[in-house]
């Protein structure tokens, strides 16, 4: 029998064991790499000395292929809970030194505890994934192991934030558990996703291209808009997370903490003024609207780099959480199109589902015409958004700047779709069409028949710029509750949530809604 003392040892020899993973040679090549090992990106990510690990003993059960020989503790991933700021939360981090990251049935299974455990507390998830994909030995097996994962991400939809950060590769059917979560963060050069790698490619559709370009960060975040992020190294894509969550609840019944906020709520700034410009088909910029909005002028923008005529993100108005959604007039002078609406359409259910209320900063001159857009199915996408907006019962908050024109002007939190709040800036233009547009086609015969059809053009655009180019038609409907001084606006926007605070909203009960997908 051995002794307590003798069995104390065995434990600490144990765990030294467990912390190696793979083994010393290939921690350095991770390494080399560029890359931190699993246990590294855990201590960079949580509050120090907060992590607890579970399943640290758990291996695999295999013995095909020379397997019974080859056991790691841990088996590939390491799994357990800590705190961000305090909050506890539920990681998984795969340990590309354990067979390439890849995913065993006990791997799975130590995924899955984690992920019912956060279910039943009520805690975020986050993942680190670093990956080879299925364990090509456990074949089948493993299948079921993700299939288990996707069904936990799916029911966890919704109820408990899920982040996940892709750390290395990320491939096969593997890439649909980041798909389903709230938010996917890359780092630049060392991770990539893809449902076929490079060289399925070469063979099915003779294209040539490398893991990089074919599915790196730069690709997910500015041409597909399946990552939220991309981060230029790993601590950064970690420190993206814990700002992401400083914008969450824990779970679907609570709400997104309150700071303590240093920025006066009554700050008014009369640069926003002259934001914008006196000529209506001038651009500018949307985010100097936002920052001289939003406490401190701090906005965390999700996807900046994808559909960029829509600006999405986390900022904070008198300490409390709200998502933006504005348009850029800047890029595609801010029209709906296809990425847009789609990009707008899951921020606002995120924020929705997890309590965060929505401020939408609207200057929009339409959906965006063309063969492309149409045969694309706009129809459908925009269709997201106007659903989205219909359905989100936290506070909205709207505040149109300039152009809100036809459908859209519907679509951006209006308040026949239960925006609560909704104000109009002295700019906005909150019409079926533009002038120009709409005297072409009521006076199309008016001007054939005049003598000077140019200049009889000029005078009846004139005419209904001065009649319907303003707020005060929709003002005088009470479709906008104010129309306000741009200089105002921080204070009237904190006011409007103040009071929006304990809102009651519910949607009639059902199974699920049937979203135009
Ligand atoms: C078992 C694996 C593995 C895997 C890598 N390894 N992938 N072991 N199953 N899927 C092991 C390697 O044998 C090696 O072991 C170690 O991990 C590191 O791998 P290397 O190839 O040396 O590293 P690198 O050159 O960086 O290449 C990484 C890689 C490559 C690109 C991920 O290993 C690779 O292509 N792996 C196979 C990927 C794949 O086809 N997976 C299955 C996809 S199907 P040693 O002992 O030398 O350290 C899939 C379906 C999911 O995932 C379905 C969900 C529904």
């Amino acid at each position: 029998m051995p002794t307590n003392e003798e069995r104390l040892d065995r434990l600490a020899q144990l765990r030294a064991e467990a912390m190696l993973g793979g083994g010393a040679v290939r921690i350095e090549r991770q390494h080399a790499w560029g890359k931190l090992t699993a246990r590294e990106r855990l201590d960079l990510l949580l509050d120090p000395g907060s992590f607890v690990e579970l399943d640290a003993f758990v291996t695999h059960r295999s013995v095909e292929f020379g397997l019974a020989e080859q056991r790691f503790l841990g088996d590939g991933v390491v799994t357990g809970h800590g705190t961000i700021d305090g909050r506890l939360v539920f990681v998984f981090s795969q340990d590309f030194t354990v067979f390439g990251g890849s995913l065993s049935e006990t791997y799975a299974e130590k995924i899955c505890k984690v992920m019912d455990l956060a279910m039943k507390v009520g805690a975020p998830v986050i993942g680190l994934n670093d990956s080879g994909g299925a364990r090509i030995q456990e074949g089948v097996v493993s299948l079921g192991g993700y299939a288990d994962i996707f069904l936990r991400n799916v029911l966890a939809s919704g109820v408990v934030p899920q982040i996940i950060v892709i750390m290395g590769p990320c491939a096969g059917g593997a890439v649909y558990s980041p798909a389903i979560t709230d938010f996917t963060v890359m780092v630049e050069r060392t991770s990539y996703m893809f449902v076929t790698g490079p060289n399925v490619v070469k063979a099915v559709t003779h294209e040539e291209v490398d893991s990089e370009a074919l599915g790196g960060a730069l690709v997910h975040t500015s041409k597909s808009g399946v990552a939220h992020l991309a981060a230029h190294d790993e601590a950064e894509a970690l420190d993206a997370v814990r700002r992401i969550l400083a914008h969450l609840p824990q779970n679907n019944l609570e709400r997104p903490a309150s700071i303590e906020s240093h920025d006066p709520v009554d700050r008014m700034d009369p640069e926003l003024d002259h934001v914008v410009p006196d000529d209506a088909h001038r651009p500018y910029d949307m985010h100097d609207v936002i920052d001289r909005i939003v406490d401190d002028g701090a906005f965390l923008e999700i996807q900046p780099a994808w559909a960029q005529n829509i600006i999405i993100g986390f900022a904070r108005l008198g300490g409390r959480s709200v998502g933006i959604v504005a348009q850029q007039p800047s890029v595609l002078a801010g029209a709906l199109d296809i990425e847009a609406s789609t990009k707008a359409a899951r921020f606002v259910r995120t924020c929705d589902c997890f309590n965060v209320p929505l401020l939408t900063l609207v200057d929009v001159p339409g959906f965006l015409p063309g063969v492309g857009q149409e045969h694309g199915g706009i129809i459908k996408h925009g269709a997201k958004l106007l659903y989205a907006y219909c359905e989100a019962t936290v506070p909205k908050v709207t505040v149109i700047t300039r152009k809100a024109y036809g459908g859209a002007y519907d679509v951006m939190s209006s308040k026949h779709i239960r925006g609560d709040m909704n104000f109009a800036w002295p700019t906005a233009e909150i019409a079926v069409m533009g002038a120009e547009g709409a005297v072409n086609i009521i006076f199309k015969d008016a001007i054939a028949d005049a003598d000077d059809p140019t200049a009889e053009r000029r005078r009846l655009v004139e005419e209904y710029e001065a009649e319907f180019a303003n707020p005060y038609v929709a003002a005088a409907r009470g479709y906008v509750d104010d129309v306000i001084r741009p200089l105002e606006t921080r204070p009237r926007v904190i006011r409007a949530f103040e009071i929006l605070a304990d809102k009651r909203d519910t949607n009639p009960r059902k199974k699920h809604g049937n979203i135009p997908l």
